[in-house]
């Protein structure tokens, strides 16, 4: 009797999601995972073939993805509850291809104030000279964005919370006032990840990640997902193939490779995070811990109602002290590395200004530093941070 794999259906939990989805051992020696399938050129037996099918569901031509590109867009789109997924090349390639494929010369979209840097910068340059209008509005609008929405506004663009400044937003009451004059909302859900958030019975039409922080998980590649409502698919898929967006089957074997792990890694960088974070809220140093995982947040109360779980990343402001102490503190650090990105299973720390950014809303803070919790021992991070605490006092 030949084994039949388990393909997910509806009653397959999000753990065994990950185990299971996007494999075909039958179709591949009986190799766990979709190989990596190099190709450009895809051959078929006879012209009808190659003239007949689909190249956006199945495999025809290699910019357009083969099966190893497709067994990652499966797995995600069962996780996350997307109609279907597409992968291109980065995270900015995913939250771009999503607001061209909505967007012409007179339209008005609003974008939310503490989106992503470079997404800010996409509206304000190259969308402003396609003729696309970007107000940004404050994260805490919530039901009052109704208030924002024109007769040409073509999209609302969330990120919740943001990756700077950690504001959650209310996505659902956003959501109802976008539909309610028929327009989509697209969210970049990168900290709330596919296995946190279930974006789309939330109200969100367009899920963009950089799967280039958990998914991939282990600092080695970049690539961005784009999920989809089954209303808005083809255009997102259009739009892709328009721009000659691609991913490499090599980068998305690696990604789907990171998806089989992401729960228990997820799980374990929550856990360390928290332990680390309600540390950092017992520092004389520390003024505030920006993590709409603490119950003290502001966004506690949104983080508790729509998502099942937190990323690792979080802000941290100190209380006044000098730009030189705090410098020496971070360049004293062992285990926290200087870099962009965060998601892999290393910490990271960086010193952003999120108040250059801002346009609708002020933002003022002390010293401000964003921690990226990794995989070692929140003992050994403790550590390392009070190690790095005495080193501010001796520059104060
Ligand atoms: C919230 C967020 N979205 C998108 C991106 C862009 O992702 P990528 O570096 O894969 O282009 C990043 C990268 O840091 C990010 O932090």
């Amino acid at each position: 009797m030949t084994k039949q794999w388990q393909k997910p259906g509806p009653d397959m939990r999000k753990d065994t999601i990950l185990s299971h989805a996007g494999r075909a051992p039958e179709r591949f020696d009986g190799a766990v995972n979709v190989p990596v399938i190099r190709a450009s050129t895809i051959l078929f037996p006879d012209v009808e073939s190659h003239e007949s099918g689909d190249r956006f569901t199945s495999v025809r031509y290699g910019r357009h993805g083969t099966s190893t590109r497709f067994a990652l867009e499966e797995t995600l789109a069962q996780l996350e509850g997307a109609a279907r997924v597409c992968a291109v090349g980065s995270g900015v390639a995913a939250i771009v291809a999503s607001l061209l494929a909505f967007t012409r010369s007179g339209d008005h979209i609003l974008v939310a104030d503490n989106v992503y840097g470079p997404t800010r910068n996409f509206c304000q340059g190259r969308l402003k000279l396609n003729g696309v209008e970007t107000e940004f509005y404050d994260p805490h609008i919530g039901a009052g964005i109704e208030r924002l929405l024109r007769a040409n506004t073509r999209l609302v663009y969330c990120e919740s919370p943001g990756s700077l400044t950690f504001e959650m937003q209310d996505i659902p009451a956003i959501a109802a006032a976008a539909h309610a004059r028929g327009i989509p909302v697209l969210a970049d859900n990168t900290w709330a990840t596919p296995y946190f958030f279930r974006p789309f019975e939330k109200g969100i039409d367009i899920s963009i990640h950089s799967a280039t922080k958990y998914i991939v998980g282990h600092a080695d590649v970049i690539l961005g997902t784009i999920g989809a409502s089954a209303e808005h698919w083809r255009t997102i898929r259009q739009t892709v193939a328009d721009y000659g967006y691609t991913a490499s089957p090599d980068d998305c074997y690696l990604a789907l490779r990171g998806l089989r792990t992401l729960a228990p890694r997820l799980k374990q960088h929550m856990q360390s995070a928290l332990t680390v974070a309600r540390w950092l809220q017992g520092r004389p140093e520390v003024a505030r811990v920006l993590y709409p995982a603490l119950e003290t947040d502001p966004g506690y109360a949104l983080w508790k109602r729509d998502l099942s779980g937190a990323a690792s990343l979080f802000g941290v402001e100190l209380r006044p002290v000098a730009d030189a102490a705090v410098r020496a503190l971070l360049n004293s650090l062992r285990y926290f590395g200087h870099g962009a990105s965060w998601g892999g299973f290393e910490s990271l720390i960086t010193y952003p200004k999120p108040e250059r950014l801002r346009s609708a809303t002020a933002w003022s803070s002390g010293p401000l530093l964003r921690l990226h919790i990794g995989l070692e021992d929140p003992a050994d991070l403790m550590a390392d941070l009070a190690a790095g605490f005495k080193v501010l006092h001796d520059h104060t």
